[in-house]
């Protein structure tokens, strides 16, 4: 996990929580519009891949106890993971690429909206990915995977040579000569494994990419509105298709890369075909990235554009998010795949309690406020939702009234504490468990582990009915909370 470099250590800040009275008058418990829909309060959990789901990709009881158990805290929204629109095995990342996922999906909606009393909007991330694979073992790249080019040969001084001679003189280089010889994509392919890139117009299935995505995701949107969805967040965000549509990275030559107005180009049709193809009456808007926080990447001048022609396109709300690229990733271990979590852009969208001068707490706050003054400049009102090491009430009251965004994302605080948002509520937020940002919960969703917490996670295992985490060790979620009430009781007086 990359750390930066001035390795300052922070811990979680209570700040003042309010009594229940303040909380009533507070600018995070008003209701606040999303087109179409209202949330109860300015609060949202942001999509988390929690890795419960099974090798299908359908919702188990697992997934459903999950968001249960956050549905519970009753906070404004809930966003469900990422969920893939293609049908094609992914692994146990939930799917809506099918008709046969709707009644699964329709089943989670109906329990969660009933834990939280109905009074969570509930709302799903759905996401395109292209194909990334495993670090091969060097030998066996290099004697079957690359294939062998006249530049190979020409660089090489291998000219006359056959085939497998060429491939064992290439195994015998050392790894810096090997880096002369191959190309840099070959080169990435050896030491990260392969990747597809949006820019692979040579690939008939990447440069059709903008005539089938539209359709993939309006038909998935179609699913979600069956299963009875309040709104879809179109995922724009991090090492993803369409947030490699929009990075400044983006050089396709056939009119959707290029120039900012061609990168925006496909994830505009997509908004239009998903919002034609859903009811009015569901919210529809989606995350992209205030900067991608890598060299050469889109930053926060192109975010503004973004916003302001999502805006203009009629989305119903923008959530923001920051960095989560694959391209300063670290290197990953031969048989395993590259995780975007793992460079300087991995820490600027999941930053963790070692950090620099600034610290992990509200790294996205001035970046949200300056998209979100420029969405005001052009005359929209579509609110802006950021998150980014928000823990305690200060900030996110504060990030309301001084308008640097309209409603506060929390991802790990809220798994840290489901309930923070009825505790607040109710005035008992000293009961709050704070984050403390160990990304503990990242590194097993890196492994593709089912993700908990470890504030609860070992906490009473022997209670009935506990569900556990594959090897029997973790508990799956958060143990309840019950609300004391103190009644306040009349002292009588004989005289
Ligand atoms: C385990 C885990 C899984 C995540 N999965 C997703 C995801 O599916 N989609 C997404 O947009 N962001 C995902 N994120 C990023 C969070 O939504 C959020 O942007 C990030 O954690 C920063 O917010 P926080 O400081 O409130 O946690 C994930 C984060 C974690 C910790
Ligand atoms: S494991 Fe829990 S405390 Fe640690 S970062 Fe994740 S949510 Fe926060």
């Amino acid at each position: 996990m990359w750390k930066p470099e001035q390795r300052i250590r922070y811990q979680p800040i209570d700040g003042h929580w309010p009594d229940e009275e303040q909380a009533k008058r507070s600018a995070v418990f008003k209701a606040v519009d999303l087109g179409p829909i209202t949330l109860d309060q300015k609060t949202w959990i942001p999509a988390m891949v929690p890795w419960r789901s099974n090798e299908e990709g359908e919702v188990t009881e697992d997934v459903i106890q999950w968001y249960e158990r956050f549905a519970q805290g009753q906070p404004g929204a809930i966003v469900i993971e990422a969920t893939g629109i293609r049908d094609i095995p992914s692994g146990p990342l939930l799917r809506i690429s099918h008709d046969r996922y709707i009644n699964g999906l329709n089943e989670l909606v109906k329990r969660v909206k009933a834990a939280s009393d109905n009074k969570t909007k509930v709302l799903i991330q759905i996401i395109d990915f292209l194909t990334i694979k495993r670090r091969p073992n060097r030998d066996v790249f290099l004697s079957r995977f690359l294939t062998i080019t006249p530049d190979h040969i020409t660089r090489l001084n291998a000219q006359g040579l056959g085939e497998g001679e060429i491939r064992q003189q290439l195994i015998e280089l050392s790894d810096d000569h090997l880096r002369d010889v191959l190309n840099e994509r070959e080169y990435n392919q050896l030491s990260h494994g392969y990747r597809e890139y949006v820019t692979d117009l040579n690939l008939p299935h990447i440069a059709e990419l903008p005539s089938v995505l539209p359709d993939l995701f309006a038909n998935a949107a179609s699913r979600a509105d069956k299963a009875g969805f309040d709104g879809i967040e179109l995922h724009y965000a991090h090492a993803y298709t369409m947030a490699s549509f929009l990075s400044a990275k983006n050089n396709r030559t056939d009119g959707y890369g290029g120039s900012r107005e061609q990168r925006i180009k496909l994830p505009l049709e997509v908004f239009n075909r998903v919002r034609e193809a859903v009811s009015p009456s569901i919210a529809v808007g989606c995350r992209f990235l205030s900067d991608e926080c890598i060299d050469s990447g889109s930053d926060l001048n192109d975010a503004c554009y973004y916003a302001v022609e999502f805006a203009k396109a009629g989305m119903d709300f923008l959530s923001l998010s920051r960095g989560g690229k694959f391209d300063d990733a670290k290197q990953p271990k031969v048989g395993s795949a590259a995780y975007p979590y793992t460079g300087r852009s991995g820490y600027e969208c999941m930053p963790g309690h070692i950090s620099d001068d600034f610290g992990p707490f509200g790294r996205n706050i001035e970046p949200a406020s300056a998209i979100r003054n420029a969405v005001k400049a052009a005359g929209y009102t579509t609110p802006i939702v950021c998150a980014g090491g928000i823990h305690n009430f200060d900030q996110a009251e504060t990030l309301l009234i001084e308008d640097k965004a309209d409603i506060v994302g929390m991802a790990r605080q809220a798994m840290a504490d489901p309930d923070w948002f009825r505790k607040v509520k109710s005035g008992n937020g000293q009961q709050v468990k704070l984050c403390e940002y160990t990304n503990y919960c990242e590194g097993l969703d890196q492994k593709h582990k089912q993700v908990t917490c470890q504030l609860w996670d070992r906490e009473a295992l022997d209670e009935a009915d506990v569900r556990k985490s594959h090897d029997g060790k973790r508990r799956l979620v958060a143990p309840a909370w019950t609300q004391k009430t103190v009644k306040k009781v009349a002292l009588k007086h004989d005289n």
